[in-house]
């Protein structure tokens, strides 16, 4: 496939702030491109998380990457979702992710563990030359300045790095973008849900005759309650079973937290009440739980680079997602593949203005979509009891009993056009028709963002620690 198979003709430094899955995927595809790079990550890689549904889009060049045999040894293949009520624990209707149709889009979709993700992604990214320095925090971030563009930054080590290119993949909290948006405070508000996550041990599950079939099916069940619902399913090739309960405003539960995965909870901290009892036994069993609010940022974020052109925004801190969302890992992980494919076409460093409003422009609108079916999605489970919510199960339960092959390739027929996509090749379309004709790039529609000689203040972000 393009996105790492090519070999950049101009060779460069890069400093990616944050190791989490867009920094070490971006790590990755740069360092098999042949340029030098260096990750700098402020936690372990053993710290608390949950599981993520990797869509065919993410699965697709997770195989790539990895090979099929790797993959299955950490992941499920996820058959269908059959929606229940939280409270009865009623089941409601299913939605099968047919393989057949699924291997149309080139991927599956797959139930993983954020940590298996993360330990591939860390072995692909060292084993390419990459060099990622753990238990690590990037302490302040220096613009260039005219005379010398190359950024750099200030480590809790002491150290100062400088860089061709530093690329901020620091999360939905990011301090880079600070830099990047030039302005001290951002316009982020709570948005009105608070995740909890959790994991359980497999063995834990086995002993209950309710909670087994949970942790050995293939399957992502939803129960949905009002404004509130929990998703889980197999992680580590059902070694385990991860989930989330996303309690959204006018829930029992208080909302509060931070927009981070840092924080954990105990697992007494979430009201029971609301819940069906083989869903209490469920979550009792996790030893703690993830606390991480939503937050909206009013303004989206936008500009990806800052007006050097040599800090770059990728992953969550270019375009915060819905926390629990299908879509989080892939989008990051798509992000990266973009930015590897055209900067292994790198000859000259003034391309890379052009290859940073290329991967915005690519990446923006996807991904500010993506985040809004998130959302709608969550909501769409969490309805209080109404005539909203009876229309919503009855058609849960015809999509259950309708859906003979036909219907359901035709279906399917939108997904697999959603789920089609490499990334990759996205990129690479876009140097064929542009990229390569750096002596007329007036032709080029994504050419606008042009980074002129600068004339600025240079400016300095410090981070304090957390
Ligand atoms: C520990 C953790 C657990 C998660 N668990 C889940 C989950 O269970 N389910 C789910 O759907 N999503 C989870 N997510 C979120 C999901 O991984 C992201 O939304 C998505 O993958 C986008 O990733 P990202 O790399 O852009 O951002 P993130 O995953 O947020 O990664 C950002 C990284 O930057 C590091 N960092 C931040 N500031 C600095 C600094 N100053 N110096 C050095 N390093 C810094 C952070 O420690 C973090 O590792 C988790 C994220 C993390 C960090
Ligand atoms: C990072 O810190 C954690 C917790 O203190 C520790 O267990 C781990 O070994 C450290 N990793 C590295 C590479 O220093
Ligand atoms: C996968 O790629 C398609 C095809 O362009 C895109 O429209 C879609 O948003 C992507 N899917 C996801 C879940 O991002």
């Amino acid at each position: 496939m393009p996105t790492v198979s090519r070999t950049a003709i101009l060779q460069i430094d890069f400093l990616v702030v944050g190791g989490g899955i867009g920094g070490l995927a971006v790590a990755y595809v740069l360092a098999a491109a042949g340029h030098r790079v260096r990750v700098i990550e402020k936690r372990g890689l053993d710290v608390p998380s949950g599981g993520h549904r990797v869509t065919p889009n993410l699965s697709k060049i997770l195989r790539q990457w990895i090979g099929e045999e790797e993959l299955t040894r950490i992941s499920t293949r996820c058959v269908g979702t059959p929606w229940h009520d939280l409270v009865t624990g009623k089941y409601v209707g299913f939605l099968p992710w047919k393989p057949a149709v699924m291997a149309e889009t080139g991927g599956e979709f797959l139930l993983m563990h954020h940590d298996d993700i993360i330990r591939v992604l860390y072995k692909l990214a060292t084993e390419a030359g990459a060099r990622v320095d753990l238990n690590t925090t990037v302490t302040a971030i220096h613009q260039g300045t005219n005379a010398l563009p190359n950024p750099s930054a200030t480590l809790s080590t002491g150290e100062v790095v400088t860089a061709d290119i530093l690329i901020g993949a620091d999360g939905a909290k990011s301090k880079v973008r600070e830099l990047v948006f030039d302005e001290e405070e951002e316009d982020a508000e709570p948005g009105g849900m608070t995740l909890y996550t959790g994991t359980v041990d497999g063995a834990d599950m086995e002993k209950d005759p309710e909670l087994r079939p949970l942790v050995q099916s293939e399957e992502w069940p939803i129960f949905m309650g009002a404004y509130r619902s929990l998703c889980g399913h197999p992680v580590r090739a059902k070694g385990a079973f991860s989930f989330h309960v996303y309690s959204h405003e006018g829930d029992v539960q208080e909302q509060g937290g931070e927009e981070s995965w840092e924080e954990v909870v105990p697992t007494s901290s979430l009201k029971l009440d609301a819940f069906t009892p083989r869903l209490q036994r469920l979550i009792k069993f996790s030893p703690y739980l993830l606390r991480t609010r939503f937050y909206k940022h009013q303004q989206g974020v936008e500009e990806w680079m800052d007006e050097t052109c040599r800090i770059v925004l990728l992953g969550d801190a270019a375009h915060p997602s819905f926390p629990g969302g299908t879509h989080c890992a892939g989008m990051a992980v798509e992000d990266a593949a973009v930015l590897g494919t055209l900067f292994s076409h790198l000859r000259t460093m003034d391309q890379v203005p052009s290859f940073f409003g290329a991967y915005q422009e690519m990446r923006q609108r996807r991904c500010s979509s993506v985040n809004l079916a998130d959302l709608a999605n969550a909501k769409l489970v969490a309805m209080p009891p109404g005539p909203q919510a009876d229309a919503r199960n009855e058609n849960m339960m015809r999509t259950a009993d309708d859906w003979d092959e036909g219907t359901l390739k035709a279906q399917f027929e939108d997904i697999a056009e959603i789920f089609g996509y490499d990334a990759g090749d996205a990129a690479e379309e876009w140097w064929v028709n542009w990229g390569r004709f750096s002596d007329d790039i007036r032709h080029d529609p994504l050419q606008q963002q042009q980074c002129m000689a600068f004339n600025f203040e240079t400016s300095t972000v410090e981070i304090e620690a957390s």
